[in-house]
């Protein structure tokens, strides 16, 4: 009744986990969740690629663990960066580590009461996402981001939420910088 390990490989060039289960979401999957709706729909016709997800999972049993690559492509909508969906976990204690692998970007976290926080990510850097917390990883460079993430294997994905309001804040270039602003479209 012991489960057997195992070894995978991961390239580091393009994020790929062999043998893994790879999840595509593209731009006509996130209706809704950039705040520029006309820009949204003028890239619609070329309906790219945002992200990619190769995950090993585990029956979504209590200690045991899961982990998957992310492959998010830099682009905007509007002036927002490409972005995941984001999501609380089903089951909420549930807390994840990131390990940040290639490009730059970073990580947009939030609690149920609308409270906020941006991490930088880049190569090297290691995001403790605690109980509770939301979060959504955006591409703010000019090549894929790409990043390992590690979460129990009951944690779950709770959409509902984040596709309804959305995050607090919002990442956008302005200037020629990354600026974390107010969402305009978030209501309490
Ligand atoms: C998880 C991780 C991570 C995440 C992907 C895609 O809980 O599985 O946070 O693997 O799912 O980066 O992001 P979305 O799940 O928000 O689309
Ligand atoms: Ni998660």
């Amino acid at each position: 009744e012991y489960k057997e390990p195992f070894g995978v490989k991961l390239d580091f060039e393009s994020g790929i986990i062999e043998n893994a289960k790879k999840l595509v979401r593209k731009l006509s999957d996130m209706k809704g969740y950039y705040v520029d709706e006309e820009a949204y729909e003028k890239l619609l016709k070329e309906d790219p690629i945002i992200y990619e997800v190769y995950a090993v999972e585990q029956e979504e049993k209590d200690g045991d663990l899961n982990f998957a690559t992310t492959v998010l492509y830099p682009g905007k909508v509007g002036s927002e960066f490409f972005m995941t969906k984001g999501h609380y976990h089903s089951k909420a204690d549930r807390a994840e580590v990131y390990f940040a692998l290639k490009g730059k970007g970073g990580m947009l976290l939030q609690t149920p009461e609308g409270e906020a926080r941006w991490i930088p990510m880049e190569p090297g850097t290691i995001v403790y996402v605690p109980p509770y917390w939301a979060h959504r990883t955006i591409n703010t460079g000019d090549e894929p981001f790409i990043f390992l993430a590690l979460y129990p294997a009951d944690a779950g994905h709770d959409y509902g939420t984040i596709k309804e309001k959305g995050f607090s804040k919002i990442v956008v270039e302005e200037n020629g910088e990354v600026v974390v602003k107010d969402n305009p479209k978030w209501t309490e």
